[in-house]
């Protein structure tokens, strides 16, 4: 066996503390298929003296994470702090510069600063892995990166964020309402005091502008993800999908397009038959269609301390055997950057609804905008009162069509004085 890996190890979370409980716990069957074993020689959090519920003993402590990357006892440093600027990325920096690997599960980080990081990597000539970024525990970016390397992939699509379908998984079993159903998930610990990032789509945007960089070459552009969450989905569209055959699933979506990279993180109506609509909780699931592969389905926990741990310290084992290569599946100067492609002209079936005024001439008046926009309609329904203020709910399903036509009849009904609330749609996810 060889000597041992010596990992600086910055935050001691549910994620950093993780790693210190498993490399103790699997030290024999890690340091097996490592090669040599993996021993973490110096750490670095905000509180010292916190008790973290693992061992701690033997293990330098350093204030200032940055420090960790100066050391000549650490080979390789495992950032697992958070956030997309700050100390994290001082320490990424510091850690390449300084010519050593570096694992990180931040994936904020690397959606804002992916392919400075990459280039800086591969420039010094020493890896940068984030299994852990992505879907926690499952093997995905290995999946993408390594598995379907001789593939081209025209189409991605997932469940990125754990929180948000834990959140409409709740409301589709309770018939809760979205504001009740968040409540409990902070109670539960499955949703953050401030539960922006998840319930907006911004996690699960930062995971799929990594993803995409994986599958289609090109230089991670988070600022090119269009992300809507799930702060308007109420109960009754929970409801009117399960009567139409559907769920309601938060979907991150990236596919090669005319004109370019499209990228997309939006609830979407996804059919009981799909295998998507049975991923229940904080289950995460990535399909990735591949030319010769075929469809692909990646799924399993997207967080926790023991998922999430196992995807850095497998991170950890490819760095131990000496592993490196291109953190983005091509070298980071080939990474192409890919124009937005614009999501109008894609063509798709689509839930709409609508909560109007309860009175003659409402469902004309709809009829009209949708016929004007070009929209064929497939099914709809009324059903009232479906507010408290005595309005009524109009959900519609439409044929196949471009959303630019399902666009233009919302924006012609946003003004109505039918209408008692904004229009929502959704596509639905064939
Ligand atoms: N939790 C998950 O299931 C999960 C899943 C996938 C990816 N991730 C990613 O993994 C990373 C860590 O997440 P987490 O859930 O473990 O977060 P966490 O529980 O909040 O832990 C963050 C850790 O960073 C430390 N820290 C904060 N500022 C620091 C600084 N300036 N210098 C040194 N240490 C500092 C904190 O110290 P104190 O403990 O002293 O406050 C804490 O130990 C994030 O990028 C997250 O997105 C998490």
């Amino acid at each position: 066996m060889g000597e041992a890996l010596r990992v600086g190890l910055a935050g001691l979370g549910t994620v950093g503390a993780g790693v210190v409980r498993l490399l103790s716990d699997n030290a024999e069957p890690v340091a097996q298929r490592a090669g040599r074993p993996i021993h973490v020689v110096a750490a670095s959090a905000r509180d010292r003296t916190r008790d973290r519920g693992v061992d701690l003993d033997g293990i330098a402590w350093e204030d200032d994470a940055t420090a960790l990357a100066a050391r000549d006892d650490v080979d390789v440093v495992a950032e697992l702090v958070g956030g997309s600027d700050g100390p994290a990325l001082t320490l990424a920096r510091a850690t390449l510069a300084a010519g050593k690997p570096l694992i990180t599960a931040n994936k904020a980080m690397l959606a804002h600063h992916g392919f400075e990081l990459a280039r800086s990597a591969e420039g010094a000539g020493v890896a940068l892995r984030f299994e852990a970024a992505v879907a926690g525990g499952v093997p995905v970016i290995k999946g993408l990166r390594e598995g379907m390397a001789a593939n081209r992939i025209r189409h991605l699509f997932g469940i990125l964020n754990g929180t948000c379908n834990f959140i409409l998984s709740r409301m589709e079993a309770e018939g809760g309402g979205f504001a009740d159903v968040l409540a409990e998930a902070q109670a539960l610990g499955y949703a953050e005091a401030d539960p922006g990032f998840d319930i907006d789509g911004v996690d699960a945007a930062h995971k799929l502008a990594l993803l995409a960089a994986l599958a289609f070459g090109t230089r991670p552009a988070f600022g090119d993800v269009e992300a809507t969450g799930i702060r308007h989905v109420i109960a009754a569209d929970i409801a009117e999908a399960a009567a139409l055959g559907y769920r309601v699933r938060l979907v991150g979506v990236a596919e090669a397009a005319t004109g370019g990279l499209f990228q997309r993180v939006h609830p979407h109506l996804v059919p009981l038959s799909h295998p998507l609509a049975h991923v229940a909780g904080s289950t995460n699931a990535v399909v990735a269609e591949g030319d010769q592969a075929g469809r692909l389905l990646f799924q399993g926990a997207g967080a926790g301390a023991g998922p999430t741990a196992s995807a850095v310290v497998a991170d950890l084992i490819d760095v131990a055997r000496g592993q490196a290569g291109p953190v983005f599946a091509l070298p980071a100067d080939a990474l192409a950057e890919a124009t937005r492609a614009d999501g109008a002209e894609r063509r798709g079936r689509a839930y709409v609804r609508l909560t109007v005024q309860d009175r003659v001439g409402v469902l004309a008046e709809i009829a009209a905008a949708m016929r004007d926009a070009g929209v064929s309609i497939e099914t709809l329904v009324q059903r009232g009162p479906a507010t408290d203020e005595g309005g009524a709910l109009v959900a519609i399903v439409t044929h196949d069509g471009p959303e630019r036509c399902v666009a233009q009849a919302l924006e012609r009904l946003r003004g109505s004085q039918s209408l008692t609330d904004a229009p929502m749609w959704m596509p639905i996810l064939a």
